[in-house]
């Protein structure tokens, strides 16, 4: 059985993608690394965690003695690497820890690859998760970010995916590590922590609280269901070009007060208020400092190449997405109140 190693599997993305390998590759054997920082939650992978084909370790990437000891222990064929620190607001607060894990830890997982896989480095595949962000902000409508666009990080977040990019690619080039690399729009679905936009908007308007829309709402992201997200990884993972970037996205860009407004006007109905009731919710609040204007993803390379197209439309993913948070509000409330993280006392620590 190939050893897979998927970093960051207990939070949002890496969870559906823990579970997309568990149940449709039966023939890999699935390690999980987490350091179950507050944004990695166990609860997410509960139908899986006891499938044959599945181990929870739980760890730092920052921490290199264990990283190195991890891969000695394990002939891992494969990584997937998705482990960070992904909140630009926090990025914004706390750089240091955005560059401790993103650079810092992605560094550690390259150096054990690089030396467990020395005598046959043809024979394995790391792969490295990554943003749009790193392309920077948009302007006119459409132009798209391309896999050659020039980087351009504006936040601590994308300033440091895209260090951890620029690493994985001289490693590609200094010790022909064979890599791979995606960059992909903003997603929403399923577990996703309600600190970013759709989830909080959600969590608020179920609780009746603000809808706080920085500036004036005029920011545009490309949105992708995690699931979408999950299938172009597994096909990239497998049929990617050994050293090769392929851009992941939605082809569905909205203005942040516009997806508010449909959101609001969508749980108007679920939950059986006035329609127009829960959009009196919506706050307009100080804007956060250097906010990207536009990101949008030009994904020809990644259809073209290996045939992935975005499967949901975004009316369909959004309804799922609200029902999924209507039907787990103990998910909802457990991870607001951090709850989920007691399950783990004493095995719980921050760095
Ligand atoms: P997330 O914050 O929900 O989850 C991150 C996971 O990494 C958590 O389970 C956390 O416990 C774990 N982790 C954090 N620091 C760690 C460390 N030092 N050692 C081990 N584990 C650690 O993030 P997400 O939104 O699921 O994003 C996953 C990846 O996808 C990230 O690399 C992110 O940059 C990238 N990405 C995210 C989006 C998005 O819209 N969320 C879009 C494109 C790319
Ligand atoms: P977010 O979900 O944090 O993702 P990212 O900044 O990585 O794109 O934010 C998405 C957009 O929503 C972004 O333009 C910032 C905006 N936003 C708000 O207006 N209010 C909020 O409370 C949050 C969290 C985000």
């Amino acid at each position: 059985m190939k050893k897979i190693l998927i970093t960051g599997g207990a939070g949002f993305i890496g969870s559906h993608v823990v579970r997309r390998f568990v149940t449709s590759h039966p023939d890999y054997h699935i390690f999980n690394l987490d350091a179950l920082t507050y944004a990695g939650n166990l609860e997410n992978l509960r139908d899986v965690e006891n499938a044959p084909n599945y181990t929870f370790v739980k760890g730092d990437i920052v921490d290199a003695a264990f990283i190195e000891k991890l891969f000695t222990e394990h002939n891992f064929y494969g990584v997937v690497h998705l482990a960070a620190e992904s909140h630009v607001d926090r990025s914004i607060s706390d750089p240091m820890s955005f560059v401790m894990t993103n650079v810092v830890g992605t560094v550690n997982l390259l150096n054990s690859a690089k030396s467990a896989w020395k005598e046959d480095l043809q024979n394995h595949r790391f792969y490295h998760v990554s943003t749009d962000e790193v392309y920077g902000e948009l302007h006119d409508p459409g132009t798209f970010f391309l896999e050659t666009t020039k980087y351009d990080p504006r936040s601590p977040y994308s300033a440091s995916k895209a260090s951890s990019d620029h690493f994985v690619r001289a490693y590609h080039n200094t010790y022909k590590l064979p890599v791979v690399i995606s960059n992909c729009s903003n997603n929403y679905g399923p577990n996703h922590f309600p600190e970013k936009l759709i989830p909080l908007m959600i969590h608020n308007i179920i609780q009746k609280k603000p809808l706080p829309v920085y500036g004036k709402g005029e920011n545009i992201r490309d949105w992708l269901f995690v699931e979408d997200h999950a299938r172009a990884i597994d096909v990239i993972f497998h049929d990617g070009a050994n050293g090769e970037t392929y851009n992941i996205g939605g082809h569905n860009e909205w203005k942040n007060i516009d997806l508010v407004m449909l959101l609001c006007s969508i749980m108007d109905k679920k939950l059986g208020r006035e329609e127009g009731e829960t959009a009196q919710l919506i706050t307009y609040v100080t804007d956060r400092a250097g906010h990207d204007l536009r990101y949008a993803i030009d994904a020809t390379k990644l259809s073209n190449e290996l045939g992935w197209k975005p499967s949901l439309q975004f009316a369909e993913g959004l309804e799922k997405t609200v029902d999924w948070y209507l039907n787990n509000q103990e998910w909802l409330n457990n991870v607001t109140s951090g709850t989920y993280q007691k399950y783990y006392d004493g095995m719980y620590s921050e760095r």
